[in-house]
């Protein structure tokens, strides 16, 4: 039964150079969807073009000891205000749990981490296209809206 499972606890962190194979390869599993005319190798290597010339926060958890899922935060910088410090918004995407390890709180974990630094980094409000399979988790971590994007405000009138 759902909730009475227990599963050790994971390790999220940002992502490195060294992870960017296993990015590419999630993300091509994630969009790929059958019949893509692009190439698995050919196309981890133009997202390895793509890590480097576009920098994000990405981030990872790892589960059993390797990398196990990714999300991403892009953020846009607000034109400061006098008196306010939270001068960006967050842009959540790329949200991706390896299919045999989803349903074991890895995505849960994830996206706290990622929330919790957004924070952090006085982002105002994160906004998501969510898929209908990833409504529930978004909610549950306090996403609203009546249609998408869901958006998270983290702090209320620009903080
Ligand atoms: C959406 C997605 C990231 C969720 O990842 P996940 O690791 O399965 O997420 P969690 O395990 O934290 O939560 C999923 C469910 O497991 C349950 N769960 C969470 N922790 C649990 C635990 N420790 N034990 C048992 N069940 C648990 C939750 O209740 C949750 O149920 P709900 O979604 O119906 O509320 C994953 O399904 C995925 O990669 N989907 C395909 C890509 C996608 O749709 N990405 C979103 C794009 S916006």
């Amino acid at each position: 039964m759902r909730g009475t499972r227990k599963f050790d606890a994971a390790v999220v962190r940002r992502a490195t150079e060294a992870d960017v194979r296993a990015l590419g390869e999630f993300r091509w599993e994630f969009k790929e969807g059958g019949g893509s005319s692009e190439d698995r190798a050919a196309f981890v290597t133009r997202y390895r073009a793509h890590f480097s010339q576009n920098p994000a926060l990405h981030w990872v958890v790892e589960d059993d000891g390797s990398v196990v899922g990714m999300a991403t935060l892009r953020l846009a910088a607000k034109e400061p205000s006098p008196g306010k410090r939270h001068d960006a918004i967050g842009y959540l995407t790329n949200v991706y749990i390896k299919p045999q390890y989803r349903g074991r709180g890895r995505g849960t974990e994830l996206l706290s981490a990622l929330i919790d630094d957004a924070r952090s980094r006085h982002v105002e409000l994160l906004i998501v296209w969510p898929s209908d399979e990833s409504r529930p988790l978004y909610r549950r971590l306090g996403f609203s809206g009546q249609s998408d994007p869901l958006k998270l405000i983290l702090v209320e009138d620009g903080g």
